[in-house]
């Protein structure tokens, strides 16, 4: 077993990974340390795939509930056994970090489990998980130790009355009111899944909207559709306090400008108002690794250190936390260790909302242009006007694109509907490759999907959407 490698890789979520198994393809040996005991990172283990998991389940729940007498289906009373779903969760979890583990020893990269510590240029320190320790040297290192929940100052966090993302993907019963800090995305998606299975779900947001940074009309849209469903939001408002006893929690919530405090009464209360760089026990100040004032390990625009052959890739550096954005970093920097061009185009990275609808995006908002002077055509088309959104009945939302008004190129797309996560792919590849409103417009679409709304906005950015 040597102890050195091409390139040792501190963190095997989607970034560490994918960059393993690329560097292993370019010829590289390379080691991938992790000291979760799986792989697969915060993703795999207590991120987006559990998530999905109760998100299609809670779906199916819902459906069968409310949502199938429409087409004539009786389904009697429907229940649900928690333990059931939540085994049902853990085993696709851990089919998918397996899978990982089976990846990285097809590509011959070797899996260390323990944790990594920097100790210099070209040389890491494992704490090996089986006991002892490995010395590993490294021509080069790429730090991809992701990121950690983010909490409020006085509130803590126990994973049983007061939950991070993680306890919300373990809770044993359905609470009867949560309470969920935060309109962001885990707020929105956990609350939700909770929803669905019967809880009554407030969501407290200091902004003036929930999700502030999308496409205004978007988040205006999917607020309207949450409340529908029976969200209650309380906006431009703050936590001030939790007090727990053995039997509830009471919440402070107080304007975000100050004034007079309101007490919610919860059994549960979900923490969602972000996350944070993790480099905990990485050895960086040691190793002089600059920061920056965010505790993100700063990088150049090859995702080098200040430290020569020391990299970081993903949620431990500037950018969004994204899992497909760390991915094409991971396989960026695996390129550039090799002696390639590796490259990314941060304006064609999609973001989705996992509910239902979902929300989808790539590339520029309304506010965003007008901020940049760009001038701009807005092209809408609502999924009323989709013959297979109405067959579904799953006619909430639009598809809403924005291109240049003087190069007709597309440079942004949002789409609230059923399956805008799938949708966002055509235009993510438009906003990536520079395609014209005009060129998604001549394209055929197949007949009958959804994907013919995104035809029509682009037609729409000519005044000639044909069904509506
Ligand atoms: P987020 O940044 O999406 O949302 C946090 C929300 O909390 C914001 O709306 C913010 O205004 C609000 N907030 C902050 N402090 C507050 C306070 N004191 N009181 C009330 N509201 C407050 O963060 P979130 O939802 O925790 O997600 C963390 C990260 O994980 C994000 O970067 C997100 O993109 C990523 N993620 C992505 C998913 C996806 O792509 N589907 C799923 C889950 C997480």
């Amino acid at each position: 077993m040597s102890d050195n490698f091409d390139v040792v890789i501190i963190g095997g979520g989607p970034g560490g990974y994918v960059c393993a198994i690329r560097a292993a393809q370019l010829g590289l040996s390379v080691a991938c340390v992790e000291m979760r005991g799986a792989l697969g990172g915060t993703c795999l283990n207590v991120g987006c795939m559990p998530s999905k998991a109760l998100l299609h389940a809670s779906e199916l729940y819902a459906e069968a509930e409310h949502g199938m007498a429409k087409f004539g289906i009786k389904t009697g009373k429907v229940s649900i056994d928690i333990g059931e779903l939540m085994t049902s969760k853990d085993d696709t979890v851990k089919g998918l970090t397996d899978g990982v583990a089976y990846l990285l020893k097809k590509n011959k990269v070797d899996y260390i489990e323990g944790r990594g510590t920097i100790t210099g240029q070209g040389s890491v320190k494992v704490d090996l998980t089986a006991g002892g320790e490995r010395a590993l040297s490294a021509k080069s290192i790429v730090i991809a130790t992701g990121s950690d929940v983010a909490s409020l100052p006085g509130i803590d966090i126990d994973e049983k009355q007061v939950i991070s993302s993680t306890g919300a993907l373990s809770l044993p019963k359905v609470p009867k009111h949560m309470v969920v800090i935060g309109g962001g995305v885990i707020g929105l998606e956990l609350g939700s899944v909770w929803k669905r299975l019967g809880a009554e779900v407030t969501v407290v947001e200091f902004m003036d909207r929930i999700t502030p940074e999308m496409d205004g009309e978007v988040s205006k849209t999917f607020a309207r559709i949450l409340k529908k469903q029976g969200f209650t939001f309380k906006l431009k408002s703050k936590v001030t306090a939790v007090k727990k006893t053995k039997a509830s929690v009471s919440v402070s919530v107080e304007p975000a400008a100050g004034g007079d405090a309101e007490q919610i009464k919860c059994d549960v209360v979900l923490v969602a108002v972000g996350r944070k760089p993790y480099t905990e026990g990485l050895g960086l100040e040691d190793a002089g690794v600059k920061m920056t004032e965010r505790g993100q390990v700063e990088i150049d625009d090859h995702f080098q250190t200040n430290i020569k052959g020391i990299y970081a890739i993903g949620d431990v550096v500037r950018g969004a936390m994204l899992a497909h954005k760390a991915e094409d970093e991971g396989t960026a920097v695996a390129e550039i260790i090799a002696g390639f061009a590796g490259h990314v185009n941060y304006d064609a990275i999609p973001g989705v909302i996992y509910t239902m609808p979902e929300v989808a995006s790539v590339g520029k908002t309304e506010e965003a242009l007008k901020a940049a002077g760009t001038d701009y055509v807005v092209g809408k088309f609502p999924f009323t006007a989709n013959s297979r959104a109405k067959a579904n009945r799953q006619t909430d939302g639009f598809v809403k694109i924005l291109s240049c008004a003087a190069t007709d190129k597309v440079l942004g797309a949002h789409i609230i509907g059923a399956d805008a996560g799938n949708m966002i792919a055509e235009l993510t590849l438009a906003v990536e490759k520079g395609i014209t409103a005009e060129d998604l417009a001549y394209t055929c679409h197949a007949h009958p999907t959804e994907t013919e709304a995104v035809r029509e906005a682009a037609m729409a950015t000519d005044g000639r959407a044909v069904h509506m």
